[in-house]
């Protein structure tokens, strides 16, 4: 009620389609959730619009941390002490939290990690690519499971790509399909593909999941850019690998993520070294050892068994809010934020805002990919737009978000003018504007991504700066 109120009065002039998302209008519950747990964005006029760089945590996660720190006497895990023991029950606890949070109780392991990299390296290291490996990937995939094929290849097995379709950034389905057919008699096969994409926000189909396990091959699903606005049910679609990184989720604390490991497979990585924490057995006379055949296998040396329980906490908080309407509030926001960039326009009818990826607001994220268009229609150079927001205090992010896939295909980079690309980078220190000029165009775009914390503020905040491009 209070916000129509406002809204009525003018709080948000630069929003003109608002009146076609009433459930923003006039739902309290996150009104009043910004006020008590995320003052602080609106104390220092922050407009944050980077969530898929990283989740915003709120006051009352910090509040329980702390409390629990101040008064526990926490010790190192692997011992019977009791410091040592309570570390280790408030570990397990958290490692219960995630596995129930992602209905995988019984079917998976989870190993906690340093973020969702190190979980994707773990699955690159261990995964029996030199046994008859091959691995296919989607175009649109972070650097960190590009960076996989390095492990495939230098253990003798090869890897190939699925395409995007240019006006939508999904996967497409007639090469993925073939793709999946192939190779019916290799052993090691594994399918990397993202739940949602860290750039153009596009959700990636799931039912491939069992499309690919029915042909044969292991799926490697990275869940970060998806899980912080939608939820994962390992019980209805269940890779064999998961990657996570829980402050996307929920902000604090940084430096965790996990990888959930279907159990059935959980035998198939083989690590190739060991290290503390990580063995039952080991001698130096014989030269043996025996990893422990759960999640300790992979969790080496002491893990953050501070900073772990916290993730129970940021769970927890999830939960209170509910992922479910945190899904629906994104996907109205994303459909708002779509709707007011599209109906900008020069004094000439050209468009302003080039949204490139899906521009409907179905099976897709609140991250949104775009270009602005100078009044004769060229690309602006988003340097400049980017420096501007910084001034105005808006939190967005430029360039290609380590996903080159997709900017090679949005850019329309050939095979050869990647290698191009490439030998210059080998003969030169990296120079962004020198390798616009040899390719003769712009690479990368610039983003902006919602979360449930995100309120109408912030997005007429945006189309206001946006408007300033307006000629
Ligand atoms: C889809 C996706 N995968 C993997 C990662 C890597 O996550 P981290 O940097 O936390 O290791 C990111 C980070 O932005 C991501 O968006």
């Amino acid at each position: 009620m209070i916000l129509k109120q406002k809204h009525k009065s003018g709080a948000f002039p630069h929003l003109s389609a608002v009146e076609n998302y009433p459930d923003l209008l006039v739902d309290p519950f996150f009104f009043n959730l910004r006020k008590k747990e995320f003052s602080r964005l609106d104390e220092s006029n922050h407009t944050y619009l980077d969530f898929t760089g990283g989740g915003l945590y709120a006051e009352s996660q910090l509040n329980t941390h702390f409390q629990q720190l101040q008064q526990s006497v926490l010790g190192n895990p692997h011992s019977t002490n009791p410091s040592s023991q309570l570390s280790t029950n408030r570990v397990d606890e958290t490692r219960a939290k995630v596995l129930e949070y992602f209905n995988g109780t019984e079917d998976y392991e989870c190993i906690f990690t340093s973020n969702a990299s190190a979980a994707l390296k773990i699955v690159g290291e261990c995964y029996p690519f030199y046994d008859d490996g091959h691995m296919l990937m989607t175009y649109d995939n972070h650097n960190s499971v590009n960076g996989i094929r390095e492990y495939c290849t230098s253990k003798g097995g090869s890897y190939e790509y699925c395409k995007l379709y240019m006006e939508n950034l999904r996967a497409d389905k007639d090469q993925l399909y073939r793709s999946l057919l192939k190779y019916p008699n290799k052993k090691n096969k594994l399918f990397a593909f993202p739940a949602q994409s860290n750039v153009s926000g596009v959700k990636h189909q799931l039912s491939d999941i069992k499309r690919a396990q029915d042909n044969g091959w292991d799926v490697l699903l990275d869940c970060a850019a998806y899980v912080p606005t939608n939820k994962l049910d390992l019980k209805e679609v269940s890779p064999e690998f998961a990657s996570v990184s829980f402050y996307k989720i929920f902000g604090y604390p940084t430096g965790i993520g996990c990888l959930l490991v279907k159990k059935s497979v959980f035998h198939k990585l083989k690590k190739p070294w060991f290290a503390g924490g990580t063995v039952s057995f080991v001698s130096v006379n014989t030269g043996e050892h025996f990893l422990h055949n759960n999640h300790e296998k992979f969790e080496n040396g002491t893990i953050n068994y501070l900073d772990i329980p916290a993730v129970k906490i940021g769970l927890d908080w999830i939960d209170s809010i509910g992922i479910d309407k945190i899904n629906k509030r994104v996907t109205e926001l994303t459909g708002l934020m779509i709707e007011e960039m599209s109906s900008l326009k020069h004094s000439n009818g050209q468009c302003l805002v080039n949204v490139l990826g899906p521009k409907e607001n179905t099976n897709r994220g609140g991250t949104i990919i775009f270009n602005l268009n100078t009044v004769e229609g060229k690309v602006d150079n988003y340097f400049e737009i980017e420096k501007a927001a910084n001034n105005a205090n808006i939190s967005l992010r430029t360039g290609c978000f380590c996903n080159p896939g997709i900017d090679e295909i949005m850019s329309c980079v050939s095979n050869e003018e990647s290698l191009r690309y490439y030998s210059f980078m080998e003969e030169h220190e990296y120079n962004y504007e020198k390798l616009v000029v040899l390719l003769g165009r712009m690479r990368g775009a610039i983003r902006v991504s919602l979360g449930y914390v995100t309120d109408l503020k912030d997005i007429n905040n945006f189309i206001g700066f946006l408007r300033g491009y307006l000629k």
